[in-house]
């Protein structure tokens, strides 16, 4: 395809490539690949949401030039909110929690955009984040629109118009299986949807890190979670417009310890520098590998930039602070591990079992 020009950043959003893990993919006989959504100007694969969100707000007339766009974000959702915002002449105000990576916080000023910091708090505190952001444009609807990614269903529209076309022609229509974390389950639904109309056998997983109800939900319909984790972005206890439309196969709760393992072997092994986020995908892909491989063609997504997780996954203090070990890079345990969690629990008998003797 002739290499085009575009006309401002919002055009270099989405056509992301697609790329092999070739140490994951040599260990499990399958073959294991990435959606470099790292790659999007705003360095993650919220800039998809982004856009599809301002775009249909700006046809349906909710948000008007010089208004200003309020969001409660992680923080990759304000990045490409912000990008976005400047593109088409507008204001944007984001609402974060304050322990995420500073990293993504820089990056939302350097685009333009406004912060407002707000203590990381229970979904049940009005002070949380998303209450927040909903109540500035409650309170001033004439100079603020709430994008509400959680609830905008064109999030969802962002991935099953793009993110879904995109996989299954790079895959030539050749996908045994998608695994993904979810946020707001918009990547996850909108993919998996997509992906379902048109490779019927393909299977869905959704990987979730510890501290989330997803998984809880997906197998109980209840959100319970145990733990928490350094993971960012993803994650939530309670069920959203945008993951209700995930069609998922099955659902399984990885650990802290397997991100930071799987982003050391990455790194060394294959030269993949991963967010957290991405780890806790690649570990679900592995996963996925040892339980429905050989053979197999898997995908998973590279969310964000690996540097947006320098202070956190990368930094020997903070994870010891987390009691998590570095040392451990042999992913041969993991497989193992994998691969026992595959196998059929042994009932205990519930009744003691004669004996003959
Ligand atoms: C780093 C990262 N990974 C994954 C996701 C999840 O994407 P989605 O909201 O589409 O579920 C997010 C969402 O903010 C994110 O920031």
């Amino acid at each position: 395809m002739p290499l085009k020009v575009a006309n401002n950043l919002t055009e270099l959003i989405g056509n992301t490539p697609v790329v092999l893990i070739p140490s994951l993919s040599r260990l499990t006989d399958c073959e294991i690949y990435l959606k470099c959504e790292n790659l999007n100007p705003g360095g993650s694969i919220k800039d998809r949401a982004a856009l599809q969100m301002v775009l249909d707000a700006l046809e349906e007339g909710k948000l008007k030039k010089g208004m200003t766009i309020v969001e409660g974000t992680a923080g990759n959702t304000g990045i490409g909110l912000a990008i976005v915002a400047k593109a088409f002449g507008l204001g944007l105000l984001a609402v974060m929690p304050s322990d995420q990576a500073k990293e993504k916080e820089r990056m939302i000023a350097l685009h333009g955009g406004e912060l407002k910091l707000v203590e990381a708090c229970a979904f049940s505190n009005p002070n949380h984040f998303y209450h927040t952001a909903r109540r500035i444009a409650e309170e001033n609807p004439r100079e603020f629109w709430w994008v509400n990614q959680f609830e905008n269903l064109s999030n969802f529209k962002a991935h099953y118009s793009r993110t879904g076309p995109e996989i299954f022609e790079q895959m030539q229509g050749q996908l045994d299986c998608l695994v993904a974390s979810a946020g707001t389950g918009g990547t996850i639904a909108g993919s998996s949807v997509y992906l379902k109309e048109k490779i019927p056998n393909i299977k869905v997983f959704l990987v979730d890190p510890e501290g989330s109800g997803m998984c809880s939900y997906i197998h109980t319909g209840k959100f319970e979670k145990t733990g928490s984790s350094l993971t960012e972005g993803i994650g939530i206890m309670r069920l959203v417009a945008n993951f209700q439309k995930a069609k998922i196969d099955d659902a399984f709760t990885l650990s802290d310890q397997d991100v930071v393992m799987i982003s050391q072997y990455v790194r060394d092994q294959d030269g993949i520098v991963l967010g957290s986020s991405s780890a806790l995908n690649v570990a679900g892909a592995l996963k996925v590998a040892v339980c429905h491989g050989p053979k197999k063609r898997i995908l998973t997504f590279n969310c964000d930039l690996g540097e947006r997780s320098y202070s956190k996954l990368y930094n020997s203090d903070y994870l010891k602070t987390r009691h998590l070990d570095i040392t451990l890079t042999d992913v041969q345990p993991l497989i193992a591990k994998y691969s026992e969690d595959q196998k059929p629990k042994i009932a205990k008998p519930t009744q003691p079992t004669p004996s003959y003797h």
